[in-house]
């Protein structure tokens, strides 16, 4: 089979450096990349460096007659099976959502059925500015993947969101988005095609009164991940999320909910399942009777919650008769991780418990560094970011059920 080709449109910020290292990471992957290099880009980079990196032309401008004769506009975007705009600069992403077409990148970028990766770069509040989020939410609706920036101190001296992932991450997402089952080439099948795989993730909120609550620190990073990397396997997934900060990831059908007692009960809606994974930190307890109004300071005696135990969804699953034929836990530990997991697996029913030392900052972090459980043994992982984990869980779990 052919390998994937890439059309990597580089546009103009300081972060198009990293767009060379990215070249590399590509060819050493296999795949063949051509580049579109915009006027901004070319302020950073010079076309011989992309052309050298790429062993292939690097186009420029609409107007290379030469070109338009040769290799058009639309034959570049139609010979790639993805078009990776990075980075993407707050100009382009505005280009883009509008529909603008006034140069060779923007014009590819309009005249294309191919699947677009973004991979935005710019200032902290060109990024936060509600015109750059107007857009992106734009692009996103129209179908275009628009990776999230890190976080962290950038060239202009500011701090935030905004800066380039790392080349590594970017390979991932291109990885990621070539693999969606929408994108497959015909007669392709993918490892979890026709399973139906069902998520929980992030943290519950059980009221205390109509404006408190009670909650942890889980993000939903890792349990998100896995949903998008169960999708890009081909899986039918299903992820019933708690309150987190979140986009949904490609192809996966999210049901949202506050509490435990709603996390149960979406969770029995969504059965039957072939697979599922229970990452959701779910509230132990919740309280007892919450209050209908805000509860006040009286000055006087200090108010006492009364705890209610909230249902184990995990383990109801287990003994549930449409109990998944693979049934996975995460336990989130902070001291003798393997043991208490090994107790977790026997008493929850469940078949495998992914066990993580949650004593450092992985609640709410981007790794994280896990341990599997089953009933034949333990296998360590080191430390990777969530979407690695999510990945090579995956993998595992489409080896266990084939
Ligand atoms: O008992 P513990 O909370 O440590 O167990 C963790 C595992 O059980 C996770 O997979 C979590 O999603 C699941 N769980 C659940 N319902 C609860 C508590 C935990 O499904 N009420």
């Amino acid at each position: 089979m052919k390998p994937p080709h890439i059309l990597l449109i580089v546009g103009g910020g300081i972060a198009a450096y990293k767009a060379c290292e990215l070249i590399r990471l590509i060819r050493k992957a296999g795949m063949t990349v051509r580049c579109v290099l915009t006027d901004g880009g070319a302020q950073f980079i010079t076309p011989m460096t992309l052309a050298a990196l790429s062993e292939n032309e690097v186009f420029t401008t609409l107007w290379d007659l030469k070109n338009e004769t040769e290799m058009g506009h639309i034959q570049l975007s139609r010979e790639a099976d993805l078009i990776v705009v990075c980075p993407a600069t707050a100009d382009l992403l505005a280009k883009m959502a509008a529909g603008i077409s006034d140069s060779l990148a923007t014009t590819v970028l309009l005249a294309t059925d191919t699947p677009v990766l973004a991979v935005p770069a710019m200032n902290v509040r060109m990024w936060q500015h509600a015109a750059t989020q107007r857009n992106v939410a734009q692009l996103r609706g129209d179908g275009v993947t628009v990776v999230d920036p890190d976080d962290g101190a950038m060239a202009c001296g500011e701090y935030g969101p905004g800066r380039l992932p790392e080349p590594v991450a970017i390979m991932g997402e291109i990885e990621a988005t070539l693999a969606l089952p929408s994108r497959m080439h015909p007669g392709q099948t993918l490892p979890l095609s026709g399973k139906r795989v069902l998520i929980t993730a992030g943290p519950t909120h059980e009221p205390i009164d109509p404006v408190r609550f009670i909650a942890n620190r889980s993000s939903g990073r890792q349990g998100f991940a896995i949903a998008e990397a169960a999708a890009a396997m081909g899986a039918d997934v299903q992820l019933i999320a708690g309150p987190v900060h979140l986009s949904t990831p490609p192809g996966v059908k999210r049901t949202d909910v506050e509490t435990a007692r709603e996390m149960a009960a979406a969770v029995d809606a969504a059965l039957p399942a072939d697979i599922a994974i229970m990452v959701a930190a779910v509230a132990d307890w919740r309280t007892a009777d919450a209050a209908d109004q805000k509860i006040k300071k009286t000055g006087g005696a200090l108010p006492v919650l009364h705890l209610a135990e909230n249902p184990d969804i995990l383990a109801g699953l287990a003994r549930d008769a449409r109990r998944p034929a693979l049934l996975v836990g995460f336990a989130a530990e902070t001291e003798n991780v393997i043991d208490h997991a090994r107790a977790k697996l026997a008493r929850k029913g469940c078949d495998w418990i992914v066990a993580n030392d949650v004593s450092g900052d992985v609640m709410g972090g981007t790794e994280n560094a896990v341990h599997i459980v089953t009933a034949q043994g333990v296998e360590s992982w080191s430390n990777l970011p969530k979407d690695q984990v999510a990945r090579r869980l995956m993998e595992k779990i489409a080896d266990a059920v084939r």
